[in-house]
């Protein structure tokens, strides 16, 4: 990353606003959030997702991945296995595979392999959408993004905060709203939705796990950013059937939502763009409340999404990540980065040791808070003490 202050002219760039329910969770449902993290609130306790050493979501990603490396692919193999263990079968996983020559590695092509992980309502899946034109060219997307590439320098650098524990959270994230996603759109079909609301769109959530972010040698728009500039590229190329609502993948981001160096204490996160102020206090609101109903565990001196005080923001400058892509076209961003940047960013300390894992812990609880708003998940989550099964009596998929 690096941190940029000028105001660039694609600021200027207007698109059509969507109507986007977003309904924020009870303080019952938000009771019952996260009910695998709801038993961490001691060190004591060990962290089965998040211990740096033997947490099943992030101790694998803890490594040097270098593009086109062992661990590289290691971590690659590690989402796969994710995916297919935790995840429900509807997920679309697809690769987007592309090679570049880098400023350190002569003229020899390395591999950039970004990954999408995608979860559309069914009824605007292929097999049951009905025909040309009802199919994934009318979703919007909540768009997660980290990049999962580590530092070519300084050798064995293994990335915790940069990006690994991003990373871990969206695995994260995914898997605690998964159930409740098939809770709310199972026995329903495009019949039903047509039935709804017409100005309502339907809402789809992916996730995408970023390669090449980080520069080789010195930070330029050639060097950096690999996996992103080519993946906005193919999705702005790529066209949806005639009669969709949205023309591309790309068009079809409702809000691209980046998390990078997550995972040091304290951190600040500043709201970088007047344009998705609004988001911003979403997930901050989310924030509020769940500290206000003693469901954090870190007591930090501000808040970490502390300018959701503020009505509104001024632009004061941003930093060059994975999300420059998308929004040179158009898409709307959601940068969450604290300023000033973890003290360990870009060396050897930011490994295992060097992470907090309340913060961490804290992170996903918002997170999925967030996402459950978003996605309209209200009467949907499971509640801890009746296992998988929700209270609403409905029958569990899963
Ligand atoms: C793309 O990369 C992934 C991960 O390394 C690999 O599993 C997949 O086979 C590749 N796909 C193609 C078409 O090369
Ligand atoms: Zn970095």
């Amino acid at each position: 990353m690096r941190l940029l202050s000028h105001l660039p002219a694609f600021f200027l760039l207007l698109h059509l606003p969507l109507s986007l329910a977003y309904t924020p969770l009870s303080d019952h449902s938000l009771t019952h959030l996260a009910p695998s993290l709801s038993i961490h609130t001691s060190s004591l306790v060990p962290d089965h997702d998040f211990d740096p050493v033997h947490g099943a979501l992030l101790a694998p990603i803890l490594r040097p991945r270098v593009p086109g490396t062992e661990g590289h692919a290691r971590v690659q193999e590690h989402f796969a296995a994710f995916v297919r263990a935790h995840l429900h079968p509807s997920w679309r996983v697809e690769w987007h595979n592309t090679t570049a020559t880098t400023p350190a590695t002569g003229s020899e092509p390395v591999p950039f392999r970004n990954l999408i992980l995608r979860r559309d309502p069914p009824w605007r899946t292929p097999a049951q959408a009905g025909g040309p034109g009802k199919g994934e060219g009318h979703v919007a997307r909540l768009t997660l993004a980290a990049h999962y590439d580590s530092l070519y320098r300084p050798e064995g650098f293994v990335g915790a905060v940069d990006s690994a524990v991003p990373c871990a959270l969206l695995l994260y994230v995914a898997r605690a709203v998964d159930a409740a996603l098939t809770r709310k759109w199972e026995g329903r079909t495009v019949e039903d939705a047509a039935l709804e609301d017409e100005d309502e769109v339907d809402k789809g959530v992916q996730i995408l796990l970023l390669d090449g972010e980080e520069a080789w040698v010195k930070w330029t728009d050639e060097d950096s950013l690999y996996g992103s500039r080519a993946l906005a590229e193919a999705w702005e190329n790529t066209a949806y059937e005639p009669g969709s609502r949205f023309s591309t993948p790309l068009e079809a981001i409702s809000l691209f939502v980046l998390l990078d160096l997550l995972g040091a204490p304290q951190p600040t996160i500043p709201s970088y763009f007047p344009k998705t102020h609004w988001a911003y206090r979403s997930l901050g609101s989310v924030e509020a409340r769940l500290r206000k109903l003693g469901l954090l565990e870190t007591k930090p001196r501000t808040p970490f999404l502390a300018d959701s005080a503020k009505e509104s923001v001024q632009f004061q400058g941003y930093v060059l990540d994975d999300h420059i892509p998308f929004m040179k076209r158009g898409v709307d961003v959601l940068h969450v980065i604290p300023t000033p940047f973890p003290a360990v960013w870009h060396t050897m300390q930011d490994d295992g040791e060097h992470l907090d894992l309340p913060t961490i812990r804290d992170w996903a609880r918002i997170m999925t808070g967030f996402v459950a708003e978003w996605m309209d998940l209200e009467g949907y989550l499971p509640e801890p003490e009746t296992g998988p099964t929700s209270g609403t009596g409905e029958k569990d998929e899963l």
